[in-house]
């Protein structure tokens, strides 16, 4: 199954996100890219697994997710489920609009976890990527005239432009506090946290591994909207679907209350959430967040013009009956019962939310480990419904997002929750 398109501002949002969150390249209204989208399970593979390398991806691998910064992650996990919790008391039988709910966890989390103790800049920062994701969001459908938009610049143009500005300025100073720190003998190394690790980088006299200043600032914005947007949208799936499969639900929270009781999880116990992770699966398999993963065409024997970009739409993968099977639209965790490779016949192309071969996902550990704990603590303290006003939109903006977000409604398993 091949089709070639041609596609004003598709959904190739990664490779659109570094265009035009890099200064002097956002051109808002007039990105076009000629692509084609592959959904034929061996073809996927040929072209993910990219073992003739004739599919590269565009941008280089992230230096910061190889090193400490995502270990040691649950404290701070914990510590951001709990403000969000916190702020849940007394909502119960309210309307509770979850999917901005998670934003703000996700982004805290994703704040603490790689800026440690220079947490609050690290939020600034991701604040303003947010405001530019909004930008994005609103001109991801609009084309324009490349030689008008030499000329006239929108309003969004200008705003993105400055938030650009400013967040460079903002990680230029994180930079330059570390760096203060160490030449004046307040401490003896940069630190192996986010910042630390990069400050590292940046002044690493070997020019093979020296971090440029573009690719330090594109490091922030990878990791943020990796980090936050795709675990947001996640969470928000998975409690929509919990509250209208309540057999599931009450499955799930058995579950963690035999496991953690009411303690904090704790990372020996994750490892034991079957069910869990079986109701993880079924949802990036129904809204996993990627809507296509994009490769580049750059030679080879294939026919395709230069330069072409391959999309591969993963959501087309996991919603082929042939692959799944007539209930394939439906939620069904038990698919997972025995694993994927049982669910998926042994067929590594037909289940792919966090990629396929040397370019998956970096960050899969630490998406499922923050979804277990976050799902485990909200469990072990409320019960879920959906509000009967939510309307189903998904759509897909970054990830795949609920429209008109997620409402529902909470109530109490405890007298004090
Ligand atoms: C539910 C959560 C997540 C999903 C479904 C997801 C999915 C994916 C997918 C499909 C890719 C491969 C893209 C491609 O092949 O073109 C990818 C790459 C990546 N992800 Fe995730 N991701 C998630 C969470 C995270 C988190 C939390 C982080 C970091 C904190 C992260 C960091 C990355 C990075 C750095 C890459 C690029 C790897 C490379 O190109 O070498 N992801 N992710």
């Amino acid at each position: 199954m091949m089709l070639v398109i041609l596609v004003a501002c598709s959904s190739f949002l990664v490779t659109l996100i570094n265009h035009i969150f890099t200064p002097g390249s956002t051109d808002m209204g007039g990105i076009i890219f000629a692509g084609m989208v592959i959904s034929e399970p061996e073809i996927v593979k040929e072209v993910l697994r990219n073992s003739g390398k004739a599919f590269p991806k565009a941008n280089p691998s992230f230096y910061a997710f190889h090193g400490e910064s995502l270990q040691n992650m649950t404290p701070a996990v914990i510590a951001s489920v709990e403000t969000m919790l916190e702020k849940w008391k007394g909502q119960e039988g309210n309307e509770n609009e979850v999917f901005g709910e998670f934003r703000l966890l996700t982004s805290e989390v994703i704040s603490r976890t790689a800026f440690g103790s220079s947490y609050l800049e690290g939020e600034k920062i991701f604040d303003m990527l947010n405001k530019l994701s909004i930008i994005v969001g609103r001109n991801i459908f609009s084309t324009g005239i490349p030689f008008i938009n030499k000329f006239w610049k929108s309003a969004d143009f200008l705003e993105s432009e400055k938030l650009a500005k400013e967040m460079q300025e903002c990680v230029m100073k994180v930079v330059k506090k570390r760096e203060g720190k160490v030449l004046s003998g307040e401490a003896e190394s940069f630190g192996n946290d986010f910042p630390g690790l990069h400050v590292k980088a940046y002044r690493d006299s070997n020019e093979e591994k020296k971090l440029s200043w573009e690719e330090l600032v594109d490091e922030c914005k990878t990791f943020y909207f990796t980090g936050e947007e795709t675990v947001n949208s996640l969470l928000a799936w998975i409690v929509l679907l919990l509250a209208i499969h309540g057999d599931w639900l009450e499955r799930a929270r058995r579950e963690v209350i035999r496991i953690f009781g009411n303690q904090n999880p704790h990372p020996e116990g994750m490892a034991k959430l079957k069910t869990m992770t079986m109701i993880i699966n079924e949802t990036l398999r129904l809204y996993g967040p990627p809507n296509g993963l994009v490769r580049e065409v750059q030679l080879g024997k294939l026919v395709l013009p230069a330069n072409i970009d391959l999309l591969v739409p993963n959501i087309a993968l996991h919603h082929d009956p042939n692959l799944w099977g007539d209930d394939v639209h439906l939620f069904k965790p038990e698919r997972f019962a025995e694993g994927i490779a049982k669910a998926t016949k042994c067929n590594a192309a037909a289940y792919i939310p966090f990629g396929l071969g040397p370019r998956s996902c970096v960050g899969m550990t630490f998406a499922t480990t923050e979804t277990k704990i976050a799902l485990s603590m909200i469990l072990q303290r409320y019960t879920i419904t959906l509000f009967p006003a939510y309307v189903h939109s998904p759509i897909p903006v970054i990830t795949l997002q609920p429209q008109h977000g997620i409402q529902i409604i909470l109530a109490s398993l405890h007298n004090n929750a």
